[in-house]
């Protein structure tokens, strides 16, 4: 699939593609969208991919694992406008909630179209609880029979400290996350990649010259053992230094310290490229 330079999916091209399998024979059957990408955090334009989706008869999913649990916040509201339209979105609350692993969800629109994939009629031994929608019977609803309680560990929390704890702190990793973009953008060498379409706070950056330097300074930067960040590869930018700023422990002062290993390791590598 072709993304467009602000990493998003290029419409134009999903469009091609699907009527291009069809020529060919093949049923397209679910476009998947990102509300929040890993690498960028870019956010697909989702009221067009929808509206593409229902247009050609397509499943329409989005991938807020991520980003979705940003709608409790103003600005998410604004950046994952459409996504309430989209078929099927996945979210996991050991993302963007920062709660313990394996509290994913699928939030599906129509009921109907799960139980008529995964219920078993008639089984002898599990009791039908009634046609009563109130009462559901998840067995019905998934390709699981047995399960943890696994809600249990996304509902106590938000229950305990209320939603808008939850909100005060992912608005905090917003804020940070452009504060972060840009106190880099004012470091000589560092290239910024854009923000400037909706972004969920990752913040990606490079150094100037071969992509070797852009992994040595993450390298360095790890190796002060205050922040991890990780490299990644962007399909303009080559390899760029990705720091993902998604931790009620991040704040300010760990930005502080970021920002002074970054420093830091600039100049060491300004001394190994032999320029002082
Ligand atoms: C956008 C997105 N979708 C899905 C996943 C998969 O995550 P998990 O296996 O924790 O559900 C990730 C992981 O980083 C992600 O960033």
């Amino acid at each position: 699939m072709r993304t467009r330079p602000d990493d998003t999916i290029d419409v134009d091209d999903l469009r091609r593609r699907i009527e291009d399998d069809r020529r060919a024979g093949l049923v397209p059957g679910c476009a998947v969208a990102t509300a929040g990408t890993t690498n960028s955090g870019a956010i697909d334009d989702l009221p067009s991919i929808v509206r593409l989706c229902r247009e050609q008869g397509v499943w329409a999913h989005v991938d807020g694992c991520f980003g979705g649990f940003f709608r409790i916040t103003r600005r998410g509201r604004e950046m994952l406008a459409g996504i309430e339209e989209a078929d099927s979105v996945s979210v996991d609350a050991h993302k963007s909630l920062f709660l313990p692993h394996g509290t994913s969800a699928l939030l599906v629109r129509d009921q109907a179209t799960l139980r008529r994939a995964f219920e078993v009629p008639g089984a002898e031994y599990i009791p039908e609880l009634g046609q009563d929608d109130a009462r559901v019977d998840l067995c019905d609803y998934g390709p699981e029979l047995t399960r943890e309680i696994r809600g249990l560990g996304a509902w106590l929390p938000i229950k305990l400290h209320g939603i808008r704890a939850f909100e005060a702190e992912l608005d905090a990793v917003l804020d940070l996350a452009d504060e972060l973009a840009e106190r880099l953008r004012a470091i000589g060498d560092v290239q910024v990649m854009p923000r400037d379409t909706p972004h969920l706070p990752v913040v990606n950056f490079r150094l100037d010259g071969a992509d070797v330097w852009t992994e040595r300074l993450c390298e360095l930067v790890c190796s002060r053992g205050h922040v991890h960040v990780s490299t990644s590869r962007l399909p303009d930018a080559g390899t760029v230094v990705r720091a993902c700023v998604l931790q009620p422990q991040t704040d300010r002062a760990v930005i502080d310290r970021f920002l002074a290993d970054v420093t830091w390791s600039i100049d060491r590598i300004n001394e190994e490229r032999g320029r002082t």
